[in-house]
């Protein structure tokens, strides 16, 4: 009997034993998971950020790419332009010296007139030239001191605004020391810009203000204001939002105000441009 109850008892203390032995075994194993659970997080976060590396270094490479495109294309364009500008001067040099011998005849005011519509449209294609061609090189600038009024109307006369199109200028006689005729690039692209945006009719206002160290010209036109993310990219070369456009307007702009030591900038609502060109340019060409 009692041989028995020992036996039972020593049975008991085994299953006991098992069963600890059992539980011990399973929290090894949770710890085990447990660790196991942790390394798998800290590889998964490791992944992921170097994910995130692969990611930017894509992007990189992306934006390379494109900016190799683009001065890729730059380069076509400047070699192109040059080509372009040389053959026309020629034959432009040809007619600009016929139409003076023909005006040297007597004429009748008709077939003046027609000689001075010939003679309007050989400007605008001298100044298209030097427009692309001042986007491609920078020429030295010739400083002259002139009236601001004379080179927006030297302007005017060469582009043809549409009627509809109201031009106001408010303190435009004033004296500036620059180029006339890079500022007469500029002020003919921003016309055209803005004759583009008004479409058929609308306001071109030219304002002139004297600061004691610079002269401001803001070119203000209404129309539709321009969206931001047009806003923000609107120097870029290359950067058009119209179907025939070039996308060189504003950065030839830019590149001849920036010769000027000066700075251009746009604002919406309304759009206005701003050039801003220190008075004392000629000690700064002079320095430099
Ligand atoms: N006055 C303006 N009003 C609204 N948008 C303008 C104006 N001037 C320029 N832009 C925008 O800037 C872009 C770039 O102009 P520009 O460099 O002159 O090239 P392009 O005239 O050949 O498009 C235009 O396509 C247009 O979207
Ligand atoms: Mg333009």
């Amino acid at each position: 009997m009692k041989k028995q109850t020992v036996k039972k008892h020593d049975n008991l203390i085994n299953t006991e034993q098992e069963q600890i032995r059992k539980i011990a075994t399973k929290n090894n194993n949770i710890e085990k998971i447990n660790f196991l659970k942790t390394e798998l997080e800290i590889a998964a976060n490791q992944i992921q950020m170097q994910d995130a590396e692969l990611e930017t270094a894509t992007n990189r490479i992306q934006v390379q790419d494109a900016e190799m495109e683009k001065s890729a294309k730059l380069s076509a364009i400047g070699l192109l332009s040059s080509q372009i500008a040389h053959d026309l001067r020629s034959p432009l040099a040809i007619i600009e010296s016929a139409l003076w011998l023909l005006r040297q005849n007597s004429l009748t005011e008709e077939q003046d007139d027609k000689l001075q519509v010939i003679g309007r449209a050989v400007n605008k294609m001298k100044s298209e030239i030097d427009r692309t061609l001042s986007f491609v090189r920078n020429t030295p600038l010739e400083i002259q001191t002139c009236l601001i009024s004379n080179i927006i109307q030297s302007t005017l006369s060469n582009i043809n605004l549409p009627k509809s199109i109201k031009v106001k200028t408010i303190n435009c006689d004033v004296m500036i020391v620059c180029d006339p005729k890079k500022l007469e690039i500029v002020f003919t692209n921003l016309f055209n810009n803005a004759a583009d945006a008004m479409s058929k009719s609308g306001d071109l206002i030219i304002e002139v203000i004297e600061d004691q160290n610079s002269n401001i010209i803001k070119v203000q036109n209404s129309g539709p204001t321009i969206p931001k993310d047009v806003l923000s990219k609107l120097f870029v070369p290359l950067f058009t939002t119209k179907q025939n456009g070039t996308g060189l307007g504003l950065s030839s702009c830019r590149n001849i105000i920036t010769q000027h030591a000066g700075t251009i900038t746009a604002s919406s609502e309304p759009t206005v441009f701003t050039i801003e060109i220190p008075k004392n340019l000629a000690s700064i060409v002079e320095k430099a």
